[in-house]
This record gives structure tokens, sequence and C-alpha cells, in this order.
């Protein structure tokens, strides 16, 4: 009896570590410019151990507020199913979110780059060099499968206009 209890703890035990020993790994970026008048935005992925993103936004003009809206879906079924999907934060309120997929993509982005948290967004050169992502940071437990982060950035501009600027997708794999 006692044998049985300890075998079940064990497992429970060696799942635990299991799962905590799981890996996320970075497989590719897209990036859809929607306005190339307004800005630029590149992304790419390096070949680094583990791999890792490099963000570049180069703002052609001055913008009043810039909007981020991320998502987080799951790859089930044959598509991707949206998990999670914040409202739209203003670029200036990013420090003071307390939404959990907020705050761990600012952290994340403000580690390795010289991204603006200031209104009006002036233009210039804006990036985010060398990002990896590890598991222990994610906020929440990952099962395994395929994931992609989103990110959708719209300009405010003096006019109140909203033009829509880009369409981020980070895909990852998370393997146990
Ligand atoms: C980003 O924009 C696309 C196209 O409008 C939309 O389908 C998607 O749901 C948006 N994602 C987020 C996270 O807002
Ligand atoms: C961000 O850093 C880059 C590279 O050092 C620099 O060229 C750029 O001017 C900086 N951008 C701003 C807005 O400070």
């Amino acid at each position: 009896m006692l044998a049985v209890n300890v075998m079940n703890l064990l497992l429970i035990i060696t799942n635990g570590m299991f799962v905590v020993s799981g890996s996320l790994s970075l497989d590719s970026a897209e990036m859809r410019v929607l306005d190339s008048t307004f800005g630029n935005c590149e992304v790419k992925i390096l070949p680094t151990k583990p791999k890792s993103i490099d963000l570049d936004v180069h703002a052609f003009s001055d913008a009043k507020d810039v909007l981020l809206q991320f998502g987080a879906f799951s790859f089930i079924d044959g598509k991707y199913n949206e998990v999670i999907e914040t409202e739209k934060v203003s670029i200036c309120d990013l420090p003071k979110s307390d939404n959990p997929l907020v705050q761990f993509m600012y952290k994340e982005m403000k580690k390795v780059g010289n991204l603006t948290t200031a209104c009006p967004v002036l233009k210039g050169h804006y990036y985010v060099h060398g990002l990896t992502v590890y598991e222990s940071d994610v906020p929440m437990p990952l099962p395994s499968g395929k994931f992609k982060l989103e990110v959708n950035g719209t300009a405010i501009k003096d006019d109140n206009n909203a033009v829509p600027l880009f369409e981020l997708d980070i895909f990852f794999t998370e393997s146990v």
C-alpha cells in the first residue's frame, strides 16, 4: 500500500518535472506592413541558439499615439484558434497595463531594444534586437503543440484618424 503511494508520488513528481523541462522553440515570424508611407517594419529570426528575433521599426512621421493589440493562438484541428486577445492598448500605457500577456510582451521587448512608450511617438528608428523567449518567462503553462503570438499596430494621427500600420505574427512550438 505504502509502496503504491510512493510510486504515485514519484509519478506525479516526474510528470511535473517533465512538463517543466518542456522546451519552447521559436520557429518563424511574419510582418505585414499595412501603410508603408507611415512607416516600415521588418522582422527576422536569427539562427542563434536558442533562436532570437530582430525587429526594426522606421517611423517616417510622428503619431499622436500608437495602439497595440495582442493575441495568442493555439494550433488545434488544423488551424490557429485564438486563446487570448487583449484590448487595444496605447503604447504610452504599456508599462502600467495589468494584462499578463501585455506585461509579458512589454517586459521582453524592453529588455533588448529602444521601443518608446512616450506619446506622441516621434518619427525615428526603433528596434528590438536578439529577443529570445524562455519558457520560464511565459506567464502561463503551455501544453505541447504549435502557438502563434500576434501583435497589430495602429497609428493615431493628429487629426485622430487611425492608420493600421502592421500585423506581426510570431510562431512557436512547445515540445515536451
Ligand atoms: C489583427 O488584425 C487582423 C486583420 O484585421 C485580425 O484578423 C486579427 O484578429 C487581429 N489580431 C489581433 C490580436 O488584434
Ligand atoms: C534607437 O537606437 C538606434 C540604434 O542605436 C538609434 O539609431 C535610434 O536613433 C534610436 N531611436 C530613438 C528614437 O532613440
